[in-house]
């Protein structure tokens, strides 16, 4: 394809054959969702730059080089949105005290100017959802059962859970001291960028990439010997009720696992697969606190990679697409052209079906019709208009067979819709 009808790098279409695949993990997700009381939000793609700034943390990676940052005609500073927590919150603030309690989730596209790379996209997709909740370890429990019931039903149920505690916001000045200091002895062998990093947030310091820091860290204190008795007892708590939950993932508690984002406190997790490359995370989530004007919102909530998910999945041999009843192709001929319209609508009521209305050869027809991935063709001509018949071929078995055609509509109604008033079909 010339680079002209090519979308920015890393942007992609999504369209067939691979749609077909997105709709079903959606489906999934609303189904899944629905069956836990949540209830779906569609919040702006566009958002003020604050929303991020205040939620985010300005020291984390994706507000410090990755945000898509724009000024509409007024000046006014805007985002694309980089994930949805922050919008979600916003919302639930503007709830006031009722939004305690809240479940909501979302699924659609986040934008962040990364590197591309195999499984890092600047449009990416995401699934996810809050839990507006104060800490309470059995909420926690439930939403990462939640997670795990929508990787069961994706096909990735053998995801592993890394799961560890960030402290409670107690817990946070001592964490900081305690780092700071530790990393302090070694001032002069840091870069310039890691000690602010350090004086910003030092706990985001403790994934970082860089060999130096990676060899300090072997001896620095771990989060766990930093906090409270009560935080560890947390932590604990939400892992012995997740295995009460009879979560069969493989749970791994990571006392080196941070986030890439500011606002988390308590739990945290993320979800890896090792059917991914160097991206293998598949979601992530945690407990947080985000405080915007006035009022502060705690929850819970987690976001997943659709374009991992799917992946992940690649190299399962079920292919969806083809387990489904992909309707019917009518063939018609020029003259039974509007009688054969009026045919598919009442068949699109309930199944899919397509026609070819320029109704060339019977050749290119099924040719269509294959291309439409039909299960039924249904031949119907001038001739069997006249003897009110139609001619039904199986593409899967390749069986034909001629019905009646008042007998053959009547019961394809009657199949799916047995319960319903027909007279309006
Ligand atoms: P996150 O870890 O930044 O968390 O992203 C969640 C998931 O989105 C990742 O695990 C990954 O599957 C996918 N993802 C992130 N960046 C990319 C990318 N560049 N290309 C493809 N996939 C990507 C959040 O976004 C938080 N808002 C999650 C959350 C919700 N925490 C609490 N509530």
């Amino acid at each position: 394809m010339p680079n002209e009808f090519h979308p920015l790098q890393g942007m992609s279409d999504i369209a067939l054959p691979n749609i077909n695949r997105w709709h079903e993990v959606e489906e999934i997700a609303h189904k899944i969702f629905y069956n836990h009381g949540y209830s779906e939000i569609r919040t702006p793609i566009l958002e003020k730059s604050d929303i991020f700034l205040h939620s985010l943390g300005d020291s984390s990676d994706i507000v410090q080089k990755e945000m898509y940052n724009l000024k509409d005609r007024g000046e006014r500073s805007l985002v694309l949105r980089p994930e949805g927590t922050a919008g979600v919150v916003r919302y639930l603030a503007s709830l006031g005290e009722e939004s305690l309690g809240t479940r909501l989730y979302y699924l659609g596209p986040m934008f962040r100017c990364e590197r591309p790379q195999a499984g890092r996209k600047r449009q990416f997709h995401q699934i996810g959802a809050e839990y507006c909740s104060d800490p309470n370890p059995y909420i926690d429990a439930e939403c990462i059962a939640l997670q795990c019931a929508l990787l069961e039903k994706l096909g990735l149920g053998d995801s592993v859970i890394n799961i560890n505690t960030l402290g409670s916001l107690n817990d946070r000045k001592n964490i900081q001291d305690r780092l700071k200091s530790y990393f302090d002895q070694y001032h002069d062998i840091i870069s310039e960028e890691n000690i602010k990093k350090i004086d910003k947030n030092v706990l985001r310091i403790l994934d970082s990439k860089d060999k130096e820091i990676q060899k300090l860290l072997t001896n620095a204190p771990t989060i766990i010997e930093m906090i409270e008795e009560d935080s560890r007892d947390y932590l604990n708590q939400v892992t012995i009720l997740l295995r009460k939950l009879d979560i069969t993932n493989d749970i791994k508690i990571n006392h080196r696992l941070v986030r890439g984002l500011d606002y988390y406190n308590n739990t945290v997790w993320e979800i890896t697969h090792n059917r991914l490359g160097s991206q293998n995370a598949i979601a992530g989530g945690g407990r947080y606190s985000i405080k915007l004007g006035k009022r502060t919102i705690n929850g819970i909530g987690f976001a997943m990679g659709i374009e991992r998910i799917l992946s992940a999945q690649d190299n399962l041999s079920k292919n969806i697409h083809e387990q489904r009843n992909n309707g019917y192709w009518i063939v018609s001929d020029n003259s039974s052209i509007i009688d054969n319209m009026r045919l598919a609508q009442r068949i699109r009521h309930i199944y899919r079906c397509g026609m070819d209305l320029e109704a060339k050869s019977i050749k290119s027809q099924l040719r269509k019709a294959d291309r439409f991935n039909a299960s039924y063709v249904v031949f119907r001509g001038e001739k069997e208009i006249d003897k009110n018949i139609v001619t039904i071929k199986d593409l899967d078995s390749g069986d034909q067979k001629e019905f009646g055609f008042n007998d053959w509509i009547n019961n394809l109604i009657d199949k799916k819709y047995r319960s319903y008033d027909n007279a309006s079909i």
